[in-house]
């Protein structure tokens, strides 16, 4: 057997340099060599480097653009292919398969006429999956390992003033491979940028900005450590000392709520370097993470990088754009999951002010399958090359104040690889808390950290009463991912935050993940697994972000954005929205922030009558202390004589522009009902007439052999019966570890995706028993699915005062039903014209029993196609909550339905039984029938596609219910 080439080896490469900072521009000359260059693809790993040699004429090879990942960039490319746990290749560490893209990329490239000379130069790689072999000018600078880390080679000597040619050899698959199989595609290429940084004889090797804050005395301590002499100047604060000299001076401190960064800059003989000092300092003081000493809640979010056109290849806009989003959204904090991101993005988190979670570029996960035999975090010869990784991290991110904990790596199981690894780290850098989740005993961490845990687990961590080792009792807990955002929901936000409200302990968590990894498809809109053919891949569960491929925000992301609202604003009454304490007629304020007080927030108020607005004004509420409360009195109520429920809203937006938004931007509200929903007016005493065929009651007719409305004030009503399906959610389809929760596959089993109506009776009936005639008609049907002996006995009660249509539909389960139903309610179909859609309800967005704190009452109108949420794998979506009542119009005619009590409708222009077939957006094409759902129960949506499910309050067991719509056809007689 031949030996393992040098991508097959566990060592981390040969030739390059030590990591150091790493900083975006100094005073020093620098080249970007990111462009255009030659590519060629070799579908093995060939031994012939001759396109390496000066001289070789790549003229005929395609071209390809650095930075970008090969299969993103032409079809005859290859594919991108997407695994979660698994190896897409056999598992025989160090050893990667013989069919290993390869692409061979050149570069011809000038000195520009300024550059100083040739001399000392180094060649910076950002990023490069899975290893690179490197060329300049023919000959060999070295190779490495380690694809989302930067790697610099020294090439002063090597430098001509023209016609310099750089040449990259790159193979899909390497050693490296093995430590990196995180949950995303696999994306070969050099995918950052290449850089030539003039080195100045003298230039710093590297430095090291130690920035604390000391909170009782409000002074910060800088020393910027660096291995050749030079100047530290901060103009602001008056310094200006020697490098490894500390000085200790008045500051405000940095935290993510008031990101102040120090401008300052080291001099040295031979080069200058900005520097942004952020003073801040991170402890674990009696069990609690604290910073600055303030105990923080971590409202965060797993960030991969994506971009569904060019893959893990980030443009700096859309890493701004990322940050701004997570700031509009009251996300305080970021896990780099799961590898260091682009160095600028942390620039960015230094700037607007968010905490880092910084993770190492390593993940062995697929090792599990195989019993964790092999694993390379328990196998002393990789130990080099996870040190290197550590070691890579640690000095390119360690003057970012926006980094406060380093984590290790994510699931790469125990092994003392993490040992030495935390080892390191400490010893390196003592000024921050260490991070890795896969090790309950916590050997080697500053945190207790876990991801999905239930509620429940949660609570009882809070109480410090789970079992485990006792040492691990006493650390913070956080959950480093939680809230699985997969397709619709995630469900079940606010009970986890008033756990992290509750209990000192928990610090919050980070939801799994930032954003859905669909990638740009011609005829699918957006790819996941699958879709290329893969052999092994894991479906849509690539796509389980907050916002959709395209960067627009999911519900799930507005849902968060509530419930981790800085500021709660609780009113007096139990209204949709914030429900709890307050008084009459004030509203209390409490600032949840954990250092800023509100002086930078400004508040409305507004009163509403039957979801619109009557009156609003300025509110004016103290700038309370972070963590403080106050019952702030509202105006009187505005005199009005319209009949109709009425709601305070309280608005707190920022007063004035900040880097990440404008003036008005809407941070925090509350609503309060001041009074109960207005019921519909009873709607009975005219007389049903049948003849031929027909019945006719009010505005309606009836076939009356089957009971069901034809016509309602003339508008066409088909197939109006019980509805008790929905088109599973991911979510509702679980996932292996709680089979029992796996209701999508649970309820096709029961068979209520295809349950038989069965009309029993039809029959015109007097509500009044002394009264003769027939003002009611009655239809008893029994909804069972085939080769069950379990059904819902539906009775539908008809009544009408000659204009308005009253249903009343009571249900009674009968035998023993093993399940929660995915909803209770009716559908009917409707003509396509009718899109126009009005409600007074909960809104504006889609909103479930678990998914509803975003929802606000008022008056909201869309469109039937803005009614649907268009998740990359359909699935059910789209309920408005807690409607009073919904009119869907075509501008001329419309139908009104008003709810007694209030319900949750969806209105789509396709079925379920389509939205459940269809795998891509582009499989849902519009009928011609608006398919209008009116619920009276919605079940929950948890987030067991990988977390918990939904929770017991929020399923829809089968119980004996009544409910009531009243339909109008405003405009007929
Ligand atoms: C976690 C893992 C993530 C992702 C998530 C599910 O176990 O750390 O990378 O796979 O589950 O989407």
């Amino acid at each position: 057997m031949s030996a393992p080439s040098w991508y097959e080896d566990v060592t981390p490469g040969r030739g390059v340099l030590p990591p150091r900072a790493w900083y975006a521009h100094s005073d020093t000359a620098a080249l970007s060599l990111d462009g255009t260059w030659r590519f060629r693809l070799s579908p093995t790993a060939l031994a012939d480097t001759s396109f390496a040699a000066e001289g070789f004429d790549a003229g005929g090879w395609r071209e390809i653009t650095v930075p970008g990942h090969w299969v993103l960039q032409g079809k005859d490319l290859g594919t991108p292919a997407y695994t979660n746990v698994v190896y897409p290749f056999p598992v025989d560490p160090p050893r990667v398969p013989t069919e290993n893209p390869t692409g061979d990329h050149l570069r011809h490239f000038d000195l520009p006429d300024e550059w100083p000379g040739v001399g000392g130069a180094v060649l910076r790689f950002d990023g490069v999956e899975s290893c690179a072999r490197v060329w300049l000018n023919g000959a060999e600078l070295g190779e490495f390992k380690g694809s989302r880390l930067p790697h610099e080679f020294a090439v002063g000597p090597l430098l001509k003033a023209r016609d310099n040619v750089l040449a990259v050899r790159v193979h899909q698959w390497s050693s490296g491979s093995y430590l990196e199989d995180q949950d995303q595609w696999w994306l070969p290429g050099i995918f950052r940028s290449v850089t030539l940084l003039h080195r100045p004889e003298g230039a710093p090797g590297d430095f090291f900005v130690h920035a604390s804050y000391d909170h009782t005395a409000g002074t910060g301590t800088l020393r910027v450590e660096c291995d050749v002499p030079g100047r530290v100047t901060v103009p602001e604060l008056g310094v200006d000392t020697a490098t490894g000299e500390a000085v200790t001076v008045r500051v405000a401190p940095w935290t993510a709520e008031t990101p102040r960064l120090y401008g300052g800059t080291l001099t040295t003989a031979a080069e200058r370097i900005p520097l942004r000092v952020g003073f801040r300092t991170v402890r674990v003081e009696n069990g609690v993470l604290t910073v600055n000493g303030r105990r923080v809640l971590f409202r965060g979010v797993n960030r991969h990088e994506f971009h569904p056109d060019s893959g893990r290849r980030i443009d700096p806009e859309t890493m701004r754009r990322d940050v701004e989003l997570m700031k509009r959204h009251n996300v305080n904090a970021v896990r780099t999951a799961h590898y260091p991101p682009h160095p600028a993005f942390l620039d960015l988190c230094d700037e607007y002010g968010l905490w880092v979670i910084d993770e190492c570029d390593l993940e062995t996960h697929g090792f599990q399958r195989v019993g964790w035999r092999g694993n390379p975090v328990d196998d002393a010869r990789w130990t080099p090359a996870l040190l290197d990784r550590a070691a890579r991290m640690v000095e390119r991110d360690k003057n970012h104040p926006s980094v406060i904990l380093w984590s290790l790596g994510n699931e790469c199981g125990a092994g003392a690889g993490l040992g030495a690894m935390a080892d390191w780290i400490r010893d390196r850098d003592p000024s921050r808390l260490l991070h890795y989740e896969g090790d309950r005993s916590c050997a080697d961490t500053d945190v207790y950290s876990r991801m999905y845990a239930t509620h429940d687990e949660v609570d009882e961590i809070g109480r410090r009463a789970d079992d485990g080792p006792a040492a691990r009792r006493s650390l913070p807990f956080l959950l480093c991912e939680y809230a699985h955002a997969m397709g619709n929901g995630p469900g079940g936000l606010s009970a986890y935050q008033r756990l992290f409200e509750t209990h000192e302990r928990c610090q919050g968590g980070f939801v799994w993940e930032w954003i859905d990894h669909g990638l740009s498809h011609p005829v699918y809109g957006y790819a996941y697994g699958g879709d290329f053919g893969e052999e092994l891949h894991d479906g849509n569960f690539v796509c389980d972000g907050l916002l959709f491929p395209d960067r627009t925000p999911s519900p799930g992301l507005l849902e968060y954005k509530k419930v981790i609202e800085p500021v709660r604003i609780a009113g007096a009454g139990s209204g949709t929205g914030n429900t709890e304490g307050g008084a009459g007629d004030t509203v209390r304020v409490t600032n949840l922030r954990d250092f800023a007080d509100l002086s930078d927030l400004a508040f409305t108020w507004s009163y509403q009558i039957e979801g619109e607005t009557v009156a609003s004004g300025p509110l004016q509420v103290p700038a309370l202390a972070a963590g403080q409360s106050a019952d702030v009195p509202l105006p009187s109520a505005p005199e009005r004589v319209t009949a109709g429920e009425r709601t305070w809203t309280v608005r707190a937006e920022l007063a004035a522009d900040v880097p990440w938004a404008s003036a008005g931007h809407e941070v925090a509200w509350g609503q309060s009902r001041v009074s109960e929903p207005v019921p519909p007016t009873p709607a009975r005493g005219a007389r049903a007439d049948g003849t031929g065929g027909r019945i006719t009651l009010g505005p309606a007719a009836f076939d009356a052999r089957t009971g069901e409305p034809l016509t309602i004030g003339g508008i066409p009503v088909t197939g109006l019966r019980l509805d008790v399906w929905r088109a599973p959610t991911d979510n509702d389809n679980g996932s292996a570890r709680r089979p029992d929760e796996r209701y999508g596959p649970l309820w096709r089993e029961l068979g209520l995706h295809r349950v038989r109506h069965r009309t029993d009776a039809v029959s015109l009936d007097a509500e009044d028993a002394a009264d003769p005639g027939g003002d009611t008609l009655t239809v008893v049907t029994r909804v069972a699915p085939a080769a069950r002996d379990l059904a819902l006995r539906t009775v539908y009660r008809w009544t009408s005062d000659g204009t308005r249509l009253r249903l009343t539909v009571s249900v009674t389960p009968e035998g023993e039903w093993p399940l929660p139903l995915p909803r209770l309610g009716i559908a009917l179909g409707l003509p396509a014209r009718m899109r126009r859609v009005d409600w007074f309800g909960g809104g504006p967005g889609e909103a479930y029993p678990d998914t509803r704190a975003a929802a606000r009452l008022g008056r909201w109108h869309r469109t039937v196609e803005e009614l649907q949420t268009p998740y990359v794998r359909p699935q059910e979506n789209g309920a408005r909550i807690d409607t009073r009542w919904v009119e869907l119009g075509d501008g001329k005619s419309g139908l009104r339905i008003e709810g007694d009590p209030a319900f949750s409708f969806s209105a789509r222009p396709w079925t379920d039984e389509a939205l459940d077939a269809a795998n891509h957006r582009s499989d849902l094409v519009p009928g011609d029938t608006v398919r209008l759902h009116l619920d009276h129960v919605q079940q929950g949506i948890g987030s067991a596609s990988c977390g918990p499910g939904v929770l017991p309050e929020f399923l829809a067991v089968p119980v004996p219910a009544e409910f009531g719509f009243t339909f109008t056809a405003p405009g007929t007689p």
